[in-house]
């Protein structure tokens, strides 16, 4: 098996997007935020109907789909995972969504719009894409129509993170800000926060638990399986880490800016 690296410079000894598919087989949302935290961020968004919203890695498409529902809004999700992408598309059949939303399996950074008249642009739990929160921020911006909605989902201390936990996740204090630091990137390019929802310990906790009940549920239904090894070596590190240090003093937001009428990305 060739070695994978993921976004925290983690090594993994297997294929990383068939360990984060195993582990992620009981979420229909793939970031700590509750379903109801999410129909919140829905509501908020209120984009026209006809409008059109592009997600970069839109995981399993729910957020494309909760828009598209709500108000009619067509959508392009872009992911890297042929097993989210999968899932993403089986979702959107089912939800009779299939001439609404279309979903695009490739590298984020590779992804070129034609336009920039989308009325929502996305990227939730994945701004590692555009190279962190201020590349996609202006990425996502140049996407946008003028008056249009700018929506990432990124981490923030909610305390000083100590250097064995720097350590253990290979991260530096300086990958991530404060709450205000978020807002802040936001602003420095022009754009106006309107909203945000930032998630609880419940939130956490239950993003968390169904990632390592999902893998401890295929290691047992699958006891053949070469990879079971790593498995379970990842999932312990990544329970044991959250565990002891990730609950105080790292959380998570949804942040909704606006790009001004007239303003240039
Ligand atoms: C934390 S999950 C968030 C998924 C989705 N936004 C959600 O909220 O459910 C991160 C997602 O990023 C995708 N991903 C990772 N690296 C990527 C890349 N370079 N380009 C596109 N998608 C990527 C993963 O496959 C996964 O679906």
């Amino acid at each position: 098996m060739e070695r994978s690296i993921d976004r925290r410079n983690t090594v993994l000894e297997m294929d990383r997007w068939k360990f984060y598919w195993l582990t992620h087989r009981y979420h229909d949302i793939a970031n700590p935020i509750s379903s109801q935290g999410l129909d919140v961020i829905v509501e908020a968004l209120r984009p026209p109907a006809g409008g059109r919203v592009l997600d970069i890695a839109s995981g399993k498409a729910e957020v494309l789909c909760r828009l598209s529902e709500r108000y009619g809004v067509s959508g392009v999700g872009v992911d890297w995972s042929p097993f989210f992408c999968g899932e993403a598309t089986q979702n959107i059949r089912s939800r009779g969504l299939a001439d609404k939303i279309v979903i695009h399996q490739m590298d984020g950074k590779d992804f070129r719009a034609t336009d920039s008249s989308f009325e929502v642009t996305m990227c939730l739990g994945a701004t590692w894409v555009f190279g962190g929160l201020r590349g996609t921020l202006k990425q996502l911006s140049q996407w946008t129509r003028p008056g249009g909605a700018v929506v990432v989902g990124e981490p923030f201390w909610t305390a000083e993170p100590p250097a064995e936990y720097l350590e253990s996740e290979s991260i530096s204090r300086d990958d991530y800000s404060d709450h205000a630091g978020n807002v802040a990137a936001g602003e420095s390019l022009g754009l106006d926060l309107v909203f945000t929802v930032a998630s609880n310990a419940d939130d956490w906790d239950r993003y968390y638990s169904p990632t390592w009940l999902a893998a401890y549920d295929y290691i047992r239904d699958h006891p053949d399986d070469a990879d079971n090894t790593e498995i379970a070596r990842l999932t312990e590190h990544a329970r044991s880490v959250y565990l002891k240090h990730g609950r105080n003093c790292l959380n998570w937001a949804i942040y909704v800016f606006r790009k001004p009428s007239g303003h240039a990305a």
